[in-house]
């Protein structure tokens, strides 16, 4: 299975090494290998050849990334080729190109792909919450796009509400927690923990978007409720979702290590909500509302004996009210963000668009 990789951050390289994990057992399982014939990150693409690359070679790329090196600086690898070139090169029907990128710049490779017959997964958010006719247009080959990771890591949320809408049951409502960052943070509030001390812990654990400000100004939450909405068929754009933020959006202004050092200034503030809301049996959390046509994420008051009230740490619940499930919604509720998860998530997609690819041409050569 040809595979081209664009991005080798925390995510990019957990799959790597996921996929270097998982060799003996594709093969025995499925009969396949990966040919990751092409990486890439900021600084431009490295080819790796046609064939499974060898294990030695995988570890290479993983040390040369891990040591905050560029691709552009490694001499050891055929490149750096300019990825608008290598995506042409290689591109083909059966080739998948995966996203673990957090750039909108990728929208045109992804398009590219899918024009030449390749596939497409995506972990990154940015170009499905582009304008709609993006979104329309990633998406419209279901056998050949897969974007599971990019609401709620491995929780299978985007599966499950393609399989509901597919059957034409009316989804009323979507209400849930989908950050792992922000249910990391809210829990942490819960106990007593103090608000800037849980944003620091985030960030230098590499849970929060390399901005944490995009997690904390609600703006990541809002592309994960677009996209669901979008899910429903719902023709809508990021304007459009109603954004309430953790942070004043003065906090935008400064740098990124004057606002980790500056965040202590909304801990009292945070303290006196979460007492006032534990008074009455209630606590908060970071929480996606899609109902009557309105799309809305902000800071909820939840009793703490409800579904969402009852999650610990950074775990992520959906809840999906339909025609069918109703009264009681379909919940789906796990382990929230992670990179391993999401690393987990991302090759569930590929192998998924592998099989269906392999059943659809054991179907056509039966008939
Ligand atoms: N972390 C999680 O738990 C999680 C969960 C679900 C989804 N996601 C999504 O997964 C994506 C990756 O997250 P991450 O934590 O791995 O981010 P990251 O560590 O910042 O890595 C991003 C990677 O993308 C590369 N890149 C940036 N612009 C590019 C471009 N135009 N072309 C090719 N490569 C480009 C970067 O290159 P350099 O190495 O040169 O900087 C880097 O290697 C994000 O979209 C994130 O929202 C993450």
């Amino acid at each position: 299975v040809p595979l081209i990789l664009l991005g080798l951050g925390n995510v990019g390289r957990a799959l790597l090494s996921r996929i270097r994990a998982g060799r003996a057992h594709h093969r025995k399982r499925y009969g396949l290998e990966f040919a990751i014939e092409a990486v890439s990150d900021s600084s431009g693409a490295v080819r790796l050849g046609n064939r499974p690359p060898a294990n030695d070679e995988l570890d290479a790329i993983l040390r040369h990334k891990e040591a905050g090196r560029s691709l552009a600086e490694a001499r050891e690898f055929e490149g750096p080729i300019e990825l608008e070139e290598l995506v042409r090169q290689l591109c083909r029907p059966g080739c998948i190109v995966v996203d673990c990128t957090a750039s909108c710049e990728t929208v045109w490779i992804l398009r590219e792909a899918l024009a030449r017959g390749g596939s497409i997964v995506l972990a990154n958010k940015k170009p499905l919450t582009q304008e709609q006719e993006i979104y329309a247009e990633l998406t419209a080959w279901p056998g050949r796009c897969r974007w599971e990771t990019t609401v709620a890591s491995n929780l299978p949320v985007i599966s499950v509400l393609n399989r509901i809408v597919a059957t034409g049951d009316e989804v009323h409502r979507i209400m849930g927690t989908v950050s792992g960052t922000l249910g990391f943070v809210m829990f942490g509030l819960q106990e007593g923990r103090n608000f800037s001390e849980l944003v620091r812990e985030a960030f230098e654990s590499g849970a929060t978007e390399p901005d944490p400000r995009e997690d904390l100004g609600g703006m990541d939450v809002a592309r994960k409720a677009l996209i669901l909405a979008r899910g429903l068929g719902w023709q809508l754009e990021l304007s459009n979702v109603q954004v309430q933020g953790l942070i004043p959006s003065s906090c935008r202004e400064i740098s990124v290590d004057t606002f980790l050092g500056s965040a202590e200034s909304l801990d009292e503030q945070y303290q006196n909500l979460v007492e006032a809301a534990l008074a009455r049996g209630a606590t908060l959390r970071y929480v996606v509302t899609i109902e009557d046509a309105s799309c809305r994420v902000g800071v909820e008051e939840v009793a703490l004996q409800s579904p969402l009230g009852r999650l610990k740490g950074n775990d992520n619940l959906v809840q999906i009210h339909s025609s069918i499930f109703s009264p009681t919604p379909l919940i789906l509720q796990g382990r929230g963000s992670g990179v391993e998860a999401t690393a987990s998530g991302i090759l569930s997609d590929i192998l998924e668009l592998v099989l269906a690819s392999a059943r659809s041409s054991l179907v056509r050569s039966r008939i």
